[in-house]
């Protein structure tokens, strides 16, 4: 939630943190706003709305002179989404200037002890409550990284900042406690940021920042301290592989829209050294001394809670294990059952999700296993976790997230043949055939997605007159079903609900008539009969259907996309980026802003 860069070099500022905002600006974007120091004077730009409204603001004059600042894009948790809340937020009397992600949960505290001493606040955000704090600190310790020190001691909740001084042109700190920093070391310039796509056209080289860390930074030096004894801490400089063009749309349209057509790659990414084609056997070296679970649990949000749904069906139909799938946000304020014999799989793409780190920690405190499956490199859940498994899907930088969850089903199908191989080892020709066919996948679906695109958006603009929809599957195309509602609410704003098929008719089917129309997966397997059933019922009561079917499970439908067939579970890889394309044609042709989606942000950092 909200990105946050901040640049001291050799290059003019301002052009480096517009540049970084662009890139953040899938982690928050209702405002927006930098700040830096020239001639002895904090200079302030902000705006609400998108980044091109602060741009417009800046007068080409005075703003290229500045060799340092910091920038922010924002996503309201405290006010607002105004310019007066839009940060930086300053404190005009030691004039500082503060940058912040995160929510302070005892600001109200803070401001009310703050007023009584005379502070006056002009927005209505935490933000302005902790740099005002700073300033306090900064009379009574007349050191900023004491005075920083002393403010963390007294603040509670989540945060990462970056703070400039008028008084000290040129140097920038910053802290986090549970929400992500990063640092990035440039040659004669650094950077700090939220995110590394903030950073990625200067630098390769990142420190990852850790809770209670504070950094010290200028052009050409950088210390890392503990931020409550502020004793130095050595960090280690990692070299991240992500490159500058997976961070840019490519000549698509639209960011989602180049995540799902980069799912053929990602798949072969993901299967890359993980397969032994001739010893038909998977490699998975992260899980070589782990057990093979006896009972799984699985926790996630959103779409990687779908993810996790999916796997269960898998792991269990497969590998035998019994899996329980939960939603991060519930299961962290649930009474969490001892059973040894369990071991956690948290799922999440930007490893930031907070309720999903939130249960993750509470694992970890009573002494359970945690794999993590996560995508980006070093972040906390990848750090966190006793084991990480990375999903190598590269950045995912549309809201609406896409190629991660085929990532994500890539990698709990690896892991369900890796312990099926443990487990039931008379499974060797199943493991061989979904071996086979994986290896195919990514070129039959690179082959498909072209026509699947084109015949999607014509049944996407027939069915754009509608306000609600129905998504149905059965067995593991349930879990796909409720990925369909949640793209197509997300990006379209059409209220859109997924479904089991066989529930239909314990209440939603109430909702039917000529108006409601319903998204059906029904391919060809050992349910097919059931599905033809829900659908007559919804024939019945003149609901109109598009149904995602393969040869063989023609049905006497509306509208009807076939997809190919392939072994078992990996029929999803095909039937996702159809649910996926629908959801994106039908926003497209609606007008709305697909890749930042109102009222959403990309990693969910708040709880
Ligand atoms: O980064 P995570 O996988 O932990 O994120 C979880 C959800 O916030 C995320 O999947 C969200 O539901 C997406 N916007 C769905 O497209």
């Amino acid at each position: 939630m909200c990105g946050i860069i901040a640049y001291a070099g050799h290059r003019p500022a301002v052009p480096v943190l517009i540049q970084g905002l662009k890139s953040l600006e899938y982690r928050g974007y209702d405002s927006s706003g930098l700040a830096f120091v020239h001639m002895n004077k904090l200079h302030l730009f902000r705006a609400s709305g998108k980044l091109e409204a602060l741009e417009s603001k800046l007068d080409s004059g005075h703003i290229l002179h500045a060799t340092s600042g910091i920038g922010h894009t924002r996503w309201a948790t405290h006010g607002l989404p105004n310019e007066t809340n839009a940060h930086p937020h300053l404190d005009v009397t030691a004039n500082l200037a503060l940058v912040h992600n995160g929510i302070i949960e005892n600001f109200q505290e803070i401001k009310d002890s703050l007023s009584n001493q005379g502070v006056c606040f002009c927005s209505e955000t935490d933000t302005e409550v902790l740099v005002c704090l700073i300033s306090h600190g900064l009379q009574k310790k007349k050191d900023i990284k004491k005075a920083i020190s002393w403010t963390l001691d007294q603040i509670e909740g989540s945060y990462a900042f970056a703070l400039i001084s008028r008084d000290h042109p040129g140097t920038i700190w910053a802290a986090r406690q549970a929400s992500p920093l990063l640092f990035g070391v440039g040659t004669g310039e650094n950077f700090i940021a939220s995110d590394i796509p903030a950073f990625l056209p200067f630098t390769k080289e990142v420190v990852f920042l850790e809770d209670n860390e504070l950094i010290e930074m200028n052009a050409g030096q950088w210390s890392v301290f503990n931020s409550s004894t502020l004793e130095p801490v050595n960090k280690e400089v990692k070299t991240v592989s992500w490159d500058v063009q997976a961070a840019k749309k490519g000549g698509y349209k639209h960011f989602m829209l180049k995540e799902i057509f980069e799912q053929p790659k990602v798949i072969k990414d993901c299967l890359s050294g993980r397969i032994n084609r001739e010893e038909q056997k998977i490699i998975l070296p992260e899980l070589q001394n782990i057990a093979v679970p006896k009972r799984l649990h699985i926790v996630a949000c959103g779409t990687s809670y779908h993810a996790g749904l999916w796997g269960k069906y898998v792991m269990e139909s497969m590998a035998g294990i019994p899996v329980d799938v939960e939603i991060a946000s519930e299961f962290r304020y649930k009474t969490l059952v001892p059973d040894k014999s369990k071991m956690f799989l948290f799922i999440s793409q930007s490893g930031e999700t907070a309720d999903t780190l939130a249960a993750l920690r509470l694992v970890k405190e009573k002494g359970f296993p945690v794999l993590g499956l996560c995508n980006v490199v070093g972040s906390s859940l990848a750090r966190e976790s006793h084991t990480v498994i990375y999903t190598q899907a590269g950045p995912e930088i549309s809201v609406a997230s896409t190629k991660a969850m085929c990532s994500q089903l890539v990698l709990i199908l690896l892991l369900t043949l890796y312990w099926t191989g443990k487990n039931n080892p008379e499974e060797k020709n199943s493991i061989s055939e979904a071996i086979k066919s994986f290896s195919s996948l990514p070129d039959v679906l690179e082959k498909e997605l072209p026509e699947m695109q084109r015949r999607i958006m014509g049944i996407s603009r027939d069915y754009s007159w509608a306000k609600s929809f129905f998504f149905l599957g059965r067995g593991i195309y349930y879990p796909m079903a409720l990925e369909g509602a949640l793209k197509l609410k997300e990006i379209s704003y059409i209220h859109a609900e997924g479904y089991a098929a066989g529930e239909l008719k314990h209440g939603p089917i109430a909702l039917i008539d000529e108006e409601f129309p319903t998204f059906a997966i029904a391919p060809s397997d050992h349910l097919l009969g059931k599905i033809k059933s829900n659908l007559k019922e919804i024939q019945a009561r003149k609901g109109k259907i598009i149904a995602l079917t393969q040869a063989g499970s023609e049905l006497n439908v509306d509208d009807e996309l076939q997809i190919p067939q392939t072994w078992g579970p990996l029929n999803s890889f095909f039937i996702l980026p159809a649910l996926q394309l629908f959801a994106y044609e039908t926003s497209v042709y609606l007008g709305k802003d697909v890749d930042q989606p109102r009222n959403l942000a990309k990693s969910v950092t708040v709880e």
